[in-house]
């Protein structure tokens, strides 16, 4: 690929554009950008930017976090959702605590091996803490690189092989060069080359972008299913978890029957909180977040 058609365009209007995100800013520790990443993975920056915010205040450093319960990072994950992220990033403050000395890694192996760190997180970190060259893709750039390169109006529904290698293809050679492209591309997907409504007037790449040159050919690729979440388990899990983070101690379990009436789905809830460690089921017919 001729990656130097597309670096320089988009690194001027990533200067020019880029929000002013504290994650970004130079005073960012990498724990702060660690901590940011597990939030964003599936959660919008609107609703990640207060959570973050109580969440720095409060454990500065991976070792403040070690050394409370998980169950505090369950409590403070609030209303993100996915709140198995929150076991992950206490789990992670425990390992890099005790294996790296309190400091989060900066080499993408060591980073991949933290709890709930997957290939795109630890891509992530290694560039945007420690300015390293690593292929950054997530669904914005996935959707960036489908449109400019490969002229498809969204990238196939899991990432393929073919699309990390066309990313690093894109790569500046240059590692902190590369990692502010990673993140330039990655905001041009959210700001710009949007899912439903891109803004191609206002795209750096619009003069090569293969898709609005081939005329915006429409997917036709199988079914993207959105998400729903009104009447799911996922919703549930959200109700009981909401009762004990709200609760400075164990509830009853008439307290969690309270907010949801089906019988049936509430307990097949509790019991997947349950196996995945957000929930402590006590004696007495009582449950806790964990200790
Ligand atoms: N900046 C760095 N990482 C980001 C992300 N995952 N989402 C939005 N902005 C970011």
């Amino acid at each position: 690929m001729h990656e130097r058609r597309y670096a320089e365009p988009v690194l001027t209007w990533y200067a020019e554009n880029a929000r002013d995100l504290p994650w970004r800013r130079p005073d960012a520790s990498p724990w702060a950008v660690l901590v940011s990443e597990l939030m964003l993975q599936q959660t919008p920056v609107v609703r990640v930017l207060p959570a973050y915010e109580v969440w720095l205040t409060r454990w500065p450093t991976p070792a403040a976090l070690a050394a409370e319960p998980p169950g505090e990072a369950v409590r403070a994950w609030g209303r993100l959702g996915y709140p198995r992220r929150a076991l992950n990033l206490h789990a992670s403050a425990r390992a890099i605590v005790e294996g790296h000395e309190g400091v989060v890694p900066a080499d993408y192996d060591e980073l991949r091996a933290l709890p709930g760190v997957g290939a795109y997180t630890a891509a992530a970190v290694a560039s945007f803490a420690y300015r390293r060259r690593h292929a950054v893709l997530d669904t914005n750039v996935r959707r960036v690189l489908a449109r400019a390169v490969s002229g498809v109006e969204y990238p196939p529904k899991s990432q393929t092989t073919a699309e990390v290698r066309l990313a690093e293809s894109l790569l500046p050679p240059d590692p902190p060069m590369a990692a502010r492209w990673s993140v330039a591309i990655m905001e041009l997907g959210a700001l710009v080359c949007t899912a439903r409504a891109p803004r191609c007037a206002d795209c750096p790449l619009s003069g090569d972008c293969t898709w609005r040159l081939t005329g915006k050919p429409p997917y036709d690729g199988p079914p993207r299913k959105g998400q729903t979440y009104a009447g799911t388990d996922r919703q549930c899990r959200g109700r009981l978890l909401a009762v004990l983070r709200h609760s400075s101690g164990p509830v009853e379990r008439s307290a969690l029957e309270e907010v949801w009436e089906d019988t049936l789905q509430r307990e097949r809830a509790l019991a997947t909180l349950i196996e995945d460690g957000l929930v402590d089921p006590l004696p007495d017919n009582r449950y806790a977040l964990p200790s």
